[in-house]
């Protein structure tokens, strides 16, 4: 069975939002249909920009529990934490042989920072060796696929280059998986409509927040500028809330007839968004309701986290093994 492997960054405090959902989550969930998952959430990797270890800790468990929630199922995937698995740290002191300073140099994580006038020797070891921690993640499952957003595609090309040097060195023994570039996933638009729903923008609309937080977001969306009146006609196009209706699916024909009434000067802004609010509600209640039941049961919790460590732990301690053998010690 085809070997899928991901790992999501837990950097953020704030819960998923509905880029987030759109673009990550529900792919993820999709493609365990498709074959044998491991995911995993990759606190190690946070550690080079979350410095407050309660922080550390809680993102780590909150992400945990939101995937959980949108039905990454723990039976069939096996779903850990990365600091759950010594082998990890300990490849890349291996792999940490196998790649360059000047082809890290290269890496867009390392490049972007230095960007203005930071110095770049400045530049932490932990930023810099990411992509090295992140080849060790991968190739300590032997996986047949990569599924990521375009901006770690060139993560998953060093690992391979990194596998390639180190079969090159001792023979055939690491696996060089396949990099799939999600295109077709949505990429969701911030409620301002200029960049790139994110957290850090404050452009987003949180699926875990409470309802004032979610209305609060929604009531910003950006609507067309031209329309002082509701009773003026509106250009849809130029409304956002439209955009995201037609991310998640809304009923067809009832979104048409409310941009013919838009178009019409029938309808306002705040009619559109009220609808929306609660057709985004409504959609997520379910998520919204599980992860309340999730982390009341921290015990539950507790234990699937070591029982995903196990069961990753089985695979990675064989190949470790076998790639502590091949390069002797
Ligand atoms: N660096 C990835 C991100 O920020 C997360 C990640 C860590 C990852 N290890 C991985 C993704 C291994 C795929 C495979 O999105």
């Amino acid at each position: 069975m085809n070997r899928i492997l991901s790992g999501i960054t837990p950097s953020s405090p704030k819960g998923l939002h509905l880029g987030n959902y759109l673009g990550m989550v529900k792919p993820a969930v999709a493609l365990q249909e498709t074959g044998e998952c491991f995911y995993f959430v990759a606190n190690l990797h946070a550690l080079n920009n979350v410095f407050d270890s309660n922080q550390v800790k809680q993102n780590t468990h909150n992400i945990f529990v939101e995937y959980l929630a949108f039905g990454v199922n723990p039976e069939t995937t096996t779903f850990f934490v990365e600091s759950d698995i010594l082998g990890i740290p300990y490849l890349q002191t291996i792999l940490n042989n196998m790649v360059t300073i000047s082809e890290l140099k290269r890496m867009h994580g390392y490049k972007d920072k230095f960007q203005g006038d930071v110095n770049p020797d400045q530049i932490g070891m932990g930023l810099f060796s990411y992509p090295v921690l992140m080849a060790a993640d991968i190739l300590l499952f032997k996986p047949d696929v990569i599924p990521v957003g375009e901006d770690q595609s060139q993560h998953v090309e060093i690992a391979r280059e990194m596998a390639r040097t180190f079969n090159n060195r001792y023979g055939d023994v690491l696996k060089i998986p396949e990099l799939s570039v999600q295109k077709n996933v949505a990429r969701v638009p911030g409620i301002f409509g200029d960049r790139k729903m994110s957290k850090s923008l404050g452009n987003d609309i949180p699926i875990f927040g409470t309802e004032q937080e979610i209305m609060k977001q929604i009531m910003s969306i950006k609507t067309d500028p031209a329309r002082i009146h509701p009773t003026d006609p509106g250009n849809p196009d130029k409304n956002l809330t439209f955009t995201y209706f037609d991310l998640l699916e809304y009923d067809a024909q009832k979104l048409e007839d409310m941009k013919e009434k838009y178009q019409k000067g029938k309808i306002g802004d705040v009619e559109i968004k009220s609808t929306f609010l609660n057709f985004f509600l409504e959609y997520f209640a379910d998520f919204r309701l599980k992860k309340i039941q999730l982390q009341k049961d921290t015990e539950q919790i507790q234990s699937l986290r070591i029982q995903g460590a196990q069961k990753a732990n089985l695979i990675a301690e064989t190949v470790l093994e076998e790639v502590k053998r091949t390069v002797g010690v």
